[in-house]
């Protein structure tokens, strides 16, 4: 089965066809980050004009790069929430236009459960058989808008255990890259300038212990003091010395991973887990990446770090393990712009 996923629940105009859930046939990504850097975050008006101005075209790229004509597409899938109203708009209205037009099945998909299933996509196209996978699964989505642990019980079962009260992990990056006078999306720059040293010191961690919840603002808070008594923050007139936002970069990218990975391996031993998966933006991070294989003692699925920021693919993978069970969305599906995944759990 051949499924058209849409993806237009932020700032990339996004559109995919995977076959059976896993075979990557064609993603295609039309990013905006460099019209919002300039104002240094996400303007919605300007995300939700260009999605508008690019869909049709990267939809029908996405079918021609998968070498197929759009009567081969058997279904249409499209994030629904949650995510910027005016952006998720452009994506479901697409989607419920093709899906009107072929006399195909059409399915809403919550973009979390997109960004877990991301996991399952084989990019290679190698693997004859799906990845063995062991429930339970602690899965971390950690992005731009969310930082969530989410025990999945089975495929579309999901409970909320934990979550941020204020940033998410991917805003904390976002903003303190902006201090440092880094570019925008801020996670990658980070990543790219960060060299360890003692100049920046040790920043907090924010454990709230006897939770499984996380908090980044008190560190980010903390990053801009830091900032500023090192003398970087106000940017300084003869510009920053580059060894020291290097030092300071890491020791924030340091205690941001320090917290997730401790949290989430511990998360997953308390819930009897038998596996760890990582999604979002922000498992794109290397540091991140290694190490949850360091610390965990328990397999973990993480998706190829293209494949962890927003895409169609996720959301067309995703979507086939609901149609294949019979689900199907009608055409006056409306946007969740606030929507949840799993229950939540005290
Ligand atoms: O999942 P995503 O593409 O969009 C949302 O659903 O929010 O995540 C975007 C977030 C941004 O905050 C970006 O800075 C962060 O993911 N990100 C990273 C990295 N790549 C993207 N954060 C840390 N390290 C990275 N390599
Ligand atoms: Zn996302």
């Amino acid at each position: 089965m051949n499924v058209i996923g849409i993806e237009t629940s932020c700032d990339e105009t996004a559109v995919a066809v995977v076959a059976d859930g896993r075979y990557l046939l064609s993603n295609v990504i039309a990013s905006q980050s460099d019209l919002h850097a300039a104002h240094g975050g996400i303007v919605p008006e300007v995300a939700s004009r260009q999605h508008i101005r690019h869909i049709s075209r990267i939809a029908s790229q996405a079918v021609d790069e998968a070498g197929l004509d759009w009567k081969d597409i058997d279904a249409v899938a499209v994030t629904h929430g949650p995510g910027l109203a005016g952006a998720l708009i452009v994506g479901v209205n697409t989607a419920k236009g093709i899906a009107a037009s072929l006399g195909i099945p059409f399915l809403g998909v919550n973009h979390l459960e997109g960004h877990i299933y991301a996991a399952w996509l084989d990019k290679a196209m190698v693997q004859q058989t799906a990845p063995e996978v062991r429930f339970p699964l602690m899965c971390l989505i950690t992005s731009g808008g969310h930082t969530d642990l989410i025990v999945m019980a089975g495929h579309g079962q999901f409970n909320l255990i934990g979550q941020t009260r204020d940033d998410a992990a991917g805003e904390a990056f976002d903003k303190v890259a902006r201090v440092l006078g880094l570019g925008f999306p801020g996670g990658p720059e980070i990543q790219r300038v960060a060299r360890p040293g003692n100049r920046a010191g040790h920043l907090p961690r924010a454990w709230l212990r006897g939770t499984e919840d996380f908090s980044f603002s008190g560190l980010k808070t903390a990053a801009l003091n830091k900032a500023k008594s090192l003398g970087l923050y106000p940017s300084p007139p003869e510009g920053a010395d580059p060894g020291l936002v290097a030092e300071l970069a890491a020791s924030f990218q340091d205690s941001v991973v320090d917290v997730l990975v401790t949290k989430t391996v511990s998360a997953a031993e308390r819930y009897g887990c038998r596996g760890i998966l990582l999604g979002g933006g922000v498992a794109a991070n290397a540091l991140l990446r290694q190490e949850i294989e360091v610390q965990s003692p328990l397999p973990s699925m993480i998706p190829p770090a293209q494949l962890c920021t927003d895409n169609g693919a996720m959301i067309a993978a995703c979507a086939w393990y609901s149609l294949t069970s019979g689900k199907r969305s009608s055409l006056d599906l409306d946007i969740l712009p606030r929507l949840r995944l799993g229950i939540k759990l005290d």
